[in-house]
């Protein structure tokens, strides 16, 4: 059962879960926003994809051993979570130059990246989330130089994981960002959302854009590509 809204993000509420000490319920808003708020819109149903496209990647990833906050999912747009403290930083994965680093560095998008590239973001709204250096996350995210290596160590593996994931529904990952949390024991664990509102995902055989870069870009119905992620997935239980 809900107990107190204790924070409203731009695509989740979050709620104490009464009766249960140190759990969380996330419920997933239909609202979609881009460019640090500034596009905006609604989408009915979106909360529903979301919650149960993350419930399906949440499980599939602790299956493989991946430490997460999920516990749960509880009905359409909500699931139960461990209390974890987020540390302020948005963890970016790329496989494939899209996005801001084309802009950033004048890449030209598909180029494939290999290794792999992480960049840290420091997670503040009304600083516009600006990319940052190792040292600047030591100092504004209140982690060890240890931690901070785990977590980069962490969002790598994790990117193994995802790809196997996608790969097996016919779905290029391209990027993504992720974020962590720091349960009462300490320990650090994935938290926060993987969706299609958080991953470039590109269909391998059409290069089709089946993630939120459609709202963002106007180029086609988030609705339908979300739902096609869902489909596919559901497709592999
Ligand atoms: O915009 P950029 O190219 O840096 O985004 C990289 C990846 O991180 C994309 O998959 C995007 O959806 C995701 N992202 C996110 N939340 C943000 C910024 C980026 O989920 N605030």
């Amino acid at each position: 059962m809900k107990g107190a809204l204790l924070y409203e993000g731009k695509a989740k509420q979050v709620y104490e879960a009464k009766d249960a000490t140190g759990k969380l319920i996330l419920s997933y808003k239909n609202d979609a926003t881009a460019f640090n708020g500034e596009k905006k819109s609604v989408f009915p149903g979106k909360g529903r994809l979301n919650n149960e496209i993350a419930a399906h990647i949440f499980s599939m990833l602790q299956d493989q051993g991946v430490k997460t906050h999920f516990i749960e999912r509880l009905n359409e747009t909500e699931q139960l979570v461990w209390q974890t403290e987020i540390i302020p930083l948005e963890v970016v994965v790329r496989n494939v130059a899209a996005g801001s680093i084309t802009k950033r560095l004048g890449i030209e998008e598909k180029t494939v990246l290999e290794p792999p590239i992480v960049e840290l973001f420091y997670k503040d709204d009304a600083l516009g989330d600006p990319l940052i250096n190792d040292e600047h996350a030591l100092l504004v995210a209140s982690i060890t130089q240890a931690e901070l290596q785990e977590i980069k160590t962490k969002a790598l593996a994790i990117n193994i994981h995802l790809q196997h994931i996608f790969q097996a529904i016919r779905i290029q990952l391209v990027d993504f960002k992720l974020e962590f949390g720091r349960l009462a024991c300490g320990s650090i664990v994935l938290a926060d959302e993987v969706s299609p509102d958080t991953c470039r995902l590109w269909d391998v055989a059409t290069f089709e854009k089946l993630d939120k870069d459609v709202f963002r870009q106007g180029t086609g119905d988030l609705l339908t590509v979300y739902e096609e992620i869902l489909n596919r997935l559901e497709e592999q239980k």
